[in-house]
């Protein structure tokens, strides 16, 4: 029985030293020789044919075998456990030293672009940026405009109407009526923003382009102070160059109202390609509110005034930036798009 019990622990030791490489191995060779119906328990189950000088010695002897078998089980889980942790730590090594992959970076669109150096200019004048709806009521587009039904006027702006009285609004002017409504003066507001028109698209036309819209109402604003601040922008925007020249011209919402050139940038007024030999371009319309306008919205014409402008914003990027074809802005093409 003592060999036998020798012969078990020797086993037991090299089953452990080589046939357990990992836990679930090592715990089949415990179940073997330690487990319930395992060699250990069996042998010792033969212990009552001993003789009772016998039984005690080899009752002795079977535990140190099982401290022993036990103690290298422990012994081994540990060696395993290490050994687990390392190799996890070499496969999830990160060499930091890796070059990265080619990242294509985005860039902002060109009217974006020229939108913010817009809003820009103005906020540093002390203007406020305001928002308006694009699916605008007749009457903020047209009426409260001084255009009412009928008038000619509307036959400038083909209109997209949704109901009788429901329309995308065809000018960012309808948003000087809703800010004149809520706010008193005074009021020093750009609203930059999408319109919309019937127009066939082609390279100077697009049912949907960006006006940008100005309006100052205080006391005593006076058609000088609208074009020492329309000065200011064009010389900012164009280059302190820039002179401005007003055209009169008919808006139903300003009066006087102007149309507003700026010499041409390229070649000072001489006459180029850019500005088609004319030395001038066209940048924007502009006047004083109309009284019935300011009375539409409780403002008194006899104690204030106002001037508006307006001005495209394509019309404004395509200038500056050379493009001779308004419908690049919306063709999504990433190599035009990344060349500004
Ligand atoms: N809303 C006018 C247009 O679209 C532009 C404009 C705005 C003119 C403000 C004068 C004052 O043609």
């Amino acid at each position: 029985m003592k060999e036998k019990l020798e012969k078990i622990l020797s086993e037991a030791k090299d089953a452990i030293a080589n046939q357990a490489d990992d836990i679930s191995a090592l715990d089949a060779v415990r179940v073997k020789y330690l487990g319930k119906k395992g060699e250990l328990t069996a042998l010792l189950r033969g212990m009552g044919a001993l003789s009772p000088e016998e039984r005690p010695v080899i009752g002795a002897l079977a535990n140190k075998v099982r401290e022993e078998i036990d103690a290298f089980l422990t012994e081994k889980a540990e060696e395993l456990k290490t050994k687990a942790l390392s190799s996890k730590l070499a496969e999830e090594k990160i060499d930091v030293t890796i070059p990265g992959d080619d990242f294509e970076f985005g860039a902002h669109h060109p009217l974006s672009e020229v939108r913010r150096e817009m809003t820009d200019i103005f906020v540093s004048m002390g203007f406020d940026v305001v928002d308006g709806p694009e699916v605008e009521l007749d009457y903020y587009n047209f009426q409260a405009l001084n255009i009412p039904e009928n008038h000619p006027a509307r036959d400038t702006q083909d209109t997209f109407y949704i109901t009788d009285k429901i329309l995308l609004r065809s000018q960012t002017s309808p948003v000087q009526v809703r800010t004149m409504e809520k706010q008193k003066p005074p009021i020093r507001i750009i609203s930059p923003g999408a319109v919309y028109r019937s127009d066939t698209l082609d390279s100077t036309h697009s049912p949907v382009f960006h006006q940008f819209e100005g309006l100052v109402v205080d006391k005593g604003i006076t058609m000088g102070a609208l074009k020492d601040m329309l000065e200011t922008f064009a010389k900012k925007m164009f280059g302190a160059e820039t002179r401005l020249r007003f055209r009169p011209h008919h808006f139903p919402f300003t009066e006087p109202s102007a149309e507003v050139d700026v010499s041409c940038f390229v070649c000072g007024g001489k006459g180029c390609r850019l500005c088609k030999g004319e030395g001038w371009i066209e940048i924007l319309g502009a006047g004083m509110v109309h009284p019935n306008v300011l009375r539409g919205c409780d403002i008194d014409p006899d104690v204030y005034s106002g001037f508006a402008f307006g001005m495209g914003i394509e019309r404004i990027a395509m200038t500056r930036l050379g493009i001779d074809d308004i419908r690049l802005f919306y063709e999504n093409d990433k190599r035009f798009l990344k060349q500004f």
